[in-house]
């Protein structure tokens, strides 16, 4: 029996609860949002895609915690959203109430569950979810580095007209412009993608990926949600069937790359403890740099976070 929550019923979390369903492995999800009856509405919607799509998952929609009771993992996607012009640290002084006001609740109904934060600023919402829910740092987790690398390996898929399921890639730090696209672990079926594409271009993709979320919130005057959906969806997977799969999340270090008391993306593998391991890749001067940077930019945001005193 696996029970999922997911908490927020806007684009990202339905687009979470929908993808979820399509995978069939978990016994109930139920779409949480405090607000109206929309998560009521989506919910009923998605079930009656259920006979035509062939999934068993039961879909509940709510606006009452209680119905969260006993979840084993549960997808915090609640926050507002960007819009043009913003940045994602710009959404801190809303999020962060709401993020450590839904972990608190959560906690009321379910013990000891997996937790996935997908509001942002996302890596300081994933430390705040950590700290306010007292869990073990392997239990608490952040998306960004999947949707990241998604962005990524698709730029790449469209340059070198291949198939983006053959790009495998890795990226680390914190979700926003300094993030840190890795070209050195990144390959075409094997092949190194350095071997494949010219320096001046991969630098332009390595760039357009880092702006890649506000490129899209300057298309639709929102943020995205196939993408960060189902990246959420694919953790939630690994932990549910036990794979251990290895994907860039916001996890707490301790001590890792030199960095601790920050939630920040780098590559773990996900079972159905949660984090089962930290991977510590031997990453050269330049990429150290880069990481430290983004780690500091991180740190700063922290320290609004840390002057709200929440938790
Ligand atoms: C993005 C948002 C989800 O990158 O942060 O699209």
């Amino acid at each position: 029996m696996s029970k999922v929550t997911v908490v927020g019923a806007g684009n990202v979390g339905a687009t979470v609860a929908n993808v979820l369903a399509h995978k069939d492995i978990a016994n109930e999800i139920v779409l949480l949002d405090l607000k109206g009856k929309m998560a009521q509405g989506k919910a009923l919607d998605m079930w009656q895609q259920a006979p035509i799509d062939y999934y068993s998952s039961r879909i509940v929609g709510t606006d009452k915690y209680t119905a969260t009771k006993n979840s084993d993992v549960v997808v915090i996607t609640a926050g507002i959203p960007r819009k043009p012009g913003m940045s994602r640290d710009d959404l801190i002084s809303t999020n962060a109430k709401i993020v450590v006001s839904v972990t608190e609740s959560i906690l009321k109904y379910s013990k000891n569950p997996i937790i996935i934060v997908v509001s942002n600023p996302l890596d300081v919402m994933t430390y705040a979810a950590f700290k306010a829910s007292k869990l073990s740092p392997k239990r608490v987790m952040g998306m960004a580095g999947i949707l990241d690398t998604g962005r990524y390996r698709a730029f790449l898929a469209s340059e070198l007209n291949v198939s983006p399921k053959d790009i495998q890639a890795v990226l680390m730090g914190g979700h926003g412009d300094t993030m840190v696209p890795l070209p050195r672990y990144t390959t075409v079926a094997g092949i190194p993608v350095t071997e494949l594409i010219d320096k001046d271009k991969l630098k332009a993709i390595v760039e357009r990926t880092k702006k890649g979320g506000g490129e899209l919130v300057g298309l639709m005057g929102t943020s995205a949600w196939y993408a960060p959906g189902a990246a959420a969806a694919q953790m939630v997977e690994s932990i549910l069937r036990d794979e251990n799969r290895i994907f860039p999340c916001a996890t707490m270090l301790t001590g890792q790359y030199g960095l601790k008391n920050i939630s920040l993306g780098v590559p773990v593998q996900l079972g159905k403890e949660g984090i089962t391991n930290v991977m510590e890749l031997k990453l050269n001067a330049r990429e150290m740099k880069l990481l430290k940077k983004s780690a500091q930019h991180v740190t700063d945001v922290l320290k609004t976070f840390n002057k709200m005193k929440l938790v």
